[in-house]
């Protein structure tokens, strides 16, 4: 099984969620293969857009997971612009956690992001844990890190597959996740290059997830592996 995310950050507004889902939706039911059962799709968009993602999932009848970009980590209470697992559960089955924009721009950093695992576990949502390298610390219980290094993401210079494996089998042989994806400027040319192999177990798509022809050309690529 290898996972196919799309994070589409700060971007989008409710037609163009529309649109992006009606595109997707037509491309998946004109060209689906069996092999798309050996990937998960999860898409991560905006907390505002989950709502309307998840009605559009049903309603085009469409194998795609949701996923949340962040997380409060307090519980449900008096905190004032934040979203709770709790409130997040009844629409997401994911959370990024500790993504390198949201510890670059807003000091997340550390116990905070100890913190955020530990409400997303409570409320049985899985996180996908953002690690800059294999220095950076990854909380107990979290099931997928993310490999991002800062340098790849956005720049359209990604990192090696073999680089990405390596750090990826690291972080397997010392238990910090069972599960690791890549993600700094993926494309449809080079997504075959980090999945061929068996350490990485998925990408993690920026930029080209906003388009959902280029999405779907993703996701296409990976299922012909
Ligand atoms: P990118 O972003 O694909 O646009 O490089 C990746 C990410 O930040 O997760």
């Amino acid at each position: 099984m290898k996972y196919i995310i799309g994070n589409w950050k700060s971007n989008k507004d409710s037609r163009e969620v529309t649109i992006w889902f009606e595109t997707f939706a037509k491309l998946y039911k004109k060209n689906k293969t069996g092999k798309l059962n050996n990937l998960k799709v999860i898409i991560c968009p905006s907390f505002v857009q989950l709502v309307q993602a998840k009605q559009l999932v049903i309603s085009h009848n469409l194998p795609i997971k949701l996923g949340a970009q962040d997380v409060s980590p307090f519980a449900n209470g008096p905190y004032t612009g934040e979203v709770s697992a709790t409130q997040l559960k009844e629409l997401v089955e994911y959370v990024v956690i500790g993504h390198s924009e949201r510890r670059n721009n807003f000091q997340e950093n550390g116990g905070l992001l100890v913190q955020k695992v530990v409400m997303a576990i409570k409320e049985r949502l899985k996180p996908i844990f953002c690690i800059q390298g294999p220095k950076t610390t990854i909380p107990p219980g979290v099931s997928i890190a993310a490999y991002e290094p800062v340098w790849a993401i956005g720049s359209g210079t990604a990192e090696t597959p073999e680089n990405a494996a390596k750090i990826a089998r690291q972080v397997k042989q010392n238990k910090l996740a069972n599960l690791v994806v890549y993600g700094g400027s993926v494309t449809p040319e080079n997504v075959c290059g980090f999945l061929a192999g068996s350490s990485i177990d998925g990408i993690l798509a920026g930029g080209v997830s906003l388009d959902p022809v280029k999405f779907w050309q993703i996701i296409v690529n990976a299922a012909s592996l």
